[in-house]
């Protein structure tokens, strides 16, 4: 049993970051383990998150398990999970509610749960004592153990628990089933060594750890091969990216080189505004195949706020920037990330955080309401925030990021843009996304999904974009 320790995944050493390119084995005597028996896996929280479970997919698959998407018919259901906020943990705790009736009906099931809920202490105690009838529990560090901690717990009676709280390495041989057969996750670094005092993911994911170029390029190489058509660089930090790897080779040379590929579209995320080089703007701005699509969290529009963020960047700074994006970046579409309700937060620092929206006019913007993640410095602070204020401030940034987001997309009306079409929503119509990422629902027939098509922009909906398929 490895149990998760949040003192030991806090430290950052010198310690050499290994690639290891032959840790994912499955044993000969594993390969049929699942033969016959089928597996759900639900998850939470973020893109990383996403492409992890694409990994765990592959991996079960390699074991002969097979996939379905009715809970109710699965032997096998994993969870994987989010920390980010206590309404990401509420879920899956009320989704354990489900497994555990089902399990009554079927003791036989196995159920699991992964991801960064696993890394914290607080859950694996709770699940240990209130939710014994879990019986697995690896980490973010521990996908690639996964076929010996199945055979383990169906081998043994006790539950098998098995995360590690380390800096971590990068695995090199993990396979994949991606989602989709156009647009492709890949991860371009695992990890983060910023530590904002509110955030919990330098904790669950280890420190920041680059793959090697040659890996990306390759893997971007193959999956043009197999007809891709968009891939996503991901990463907690991608403007970070190359930092920690001992060549001089940064996130803009990274861009350059996958650009170069000539895969039709490449975007980024996530971005932080304190590492944004001018190369970067560079590339994206000569590279028609790299998205003018930029997140970039603000978090806050309050320097005082920022600063027990530990964001290290100020308003003014978060704006030069901004702007300077918006100049390089012909019709570049810019979205945000916004906590209000942190410790100390007062009427005047969120009067700071809406001029600076003011000022952006966001494409959209994602807002969250400050939530405490037990071990973070942030959770420690006098929280002195009413609900009712948290509320309140919540509402009145979401009333004027709306109303910057309707006046962005309807400068779309009339406008023809190009949409990679990727399948049949659920009017029966097609949609896809443009280059800036808005959603629009285009008429016609199946046989252009998986293509880049021009689209006239016929109508404006609150959340997507209504269009014809323009020859
Ligand atoms: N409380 C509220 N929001 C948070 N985020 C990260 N940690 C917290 C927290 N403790 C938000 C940030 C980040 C996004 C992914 O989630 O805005 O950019
Ligand atoms: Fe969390 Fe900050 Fe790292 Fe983003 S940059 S993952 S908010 S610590």
């Amino acid at each position: 049993m490895n149990l998760p320790d949040l003192k030991e995944a806090r430290k950052r050493t010198n310690k050499e970051i290994l690639v290891k390119t032959n840790d994912y084995i499955v044993k000969e005597n594993l390969k049929e383990l699942g033969l016959g028996k089928k597996y759900y896996i639900k998850t939470y929280g973020c893109q990383m998150n996403v492409h992890d479970s694409e990994n765990i997919k592959a991996i079960l698959e390699d074991m002969s398990f097979e996939e379905t998407d009715k809970f109710e018919d699965a032997d096998l259901i994993l969870l994987n999970t989010c920390a980010i906020r206590e309404n990401a943990h509420n879920k899956v705790f009320g989704f354990l509610g489900r497994v555990k009736h089902l399990k009554e009906k079927k003791p036989h099931i196995i159920s699991g749960i992964c991801g960064c809920m696993a890394q914290e202490e607080n859950v694996v105690q709770k699940i240990k004592d209130k939710y014994k009838w879990v019986d697995i529990i690896f980490g973010t560090h521990n996908i690639y153990n996964l076929p010996n901690i199945l055979f383990n717990s169906m081998t043994r009676k006790e539950q098998e628990i098995e995360v590690f709280s380390i800096e971590g390495d990068v695995l090199e041989n993990l396979p994949v089933k991606r989602d989709s057969k156009y647009k492709a996750w890949v991860n371009i670094m695992y990890g983060c060594d910023k530590f904002c005092t509110y955030c919990i993911v330098p904790y669950t994911r280890g420190k920041q750890r680059s793959r090697m170029p040659a890996y990306i390029i390759e893997e971007v190489k193959k999956l043009m091969q197999d007809g891709y058509k968009e891939v996503t660089l991901l990463g907690q930090n991608v403007n970070a990216y190359g930092k920690d790897l001992n060549i001089d080779y940064k996130m803009g040379d990274l861009l350059r080189d996958v650009a170069k590929t000539g895969i039709p579209r490449i975007r980024f995320m996530t971005s932080h505004p304190w590492d944004f080089d001018d190369d970067m703007i560079k590339v994206i701005s000569e590279y028609k195949n790299i998205m003018p699509y930029i997140h970039l969290p603000l978090q806050s529009g309050s320097d005082r706020i920022l600063k027990l963020m530990g964001r290290r960047y100020t308003k003014d700074k978060y704006l030069k920037l901004y702007d300077k994006l918006k100049r390089s970046i012909p019709g570049v579409a810019i979205t945000t990330d916004i906590i209000v309700g942190f410790p100390g937060e007062t009427e005047e620092d969120f009067e700071d955080t809406l001029e600076v929206v003011r000022k952006c006019q966001y494409d959209s913007a994602f807002t969250f309401i400050f939530s405490p993640r037990e071990g973070t410095p942030a959770a420690l602070m006098n929280d002195d925030v009413t609900k009712e204020e948290k509320d309140k401030r919540l509402y009145r940034l979401n009333e004027l990021v709306n109303e910057y987001a309707n006046i962005n997309n309807q400068k779309y009306l009339g406008k023809k843009v190009k949409v990679l079409i990727e399948g049949i929503g659920e009017k029966g119509n097609l949609f896809g996304y443009t280059e800036t990422m808005k959603l629009v629902n285009v008429d016609g027939d199946k046989s252009y999904i998986g293509e880049i098509v021009d689209v006239q922009i016929t109508d404006i909906k609150t959340w997507s974009l209504d269009g014809k398929i323009v020859k």
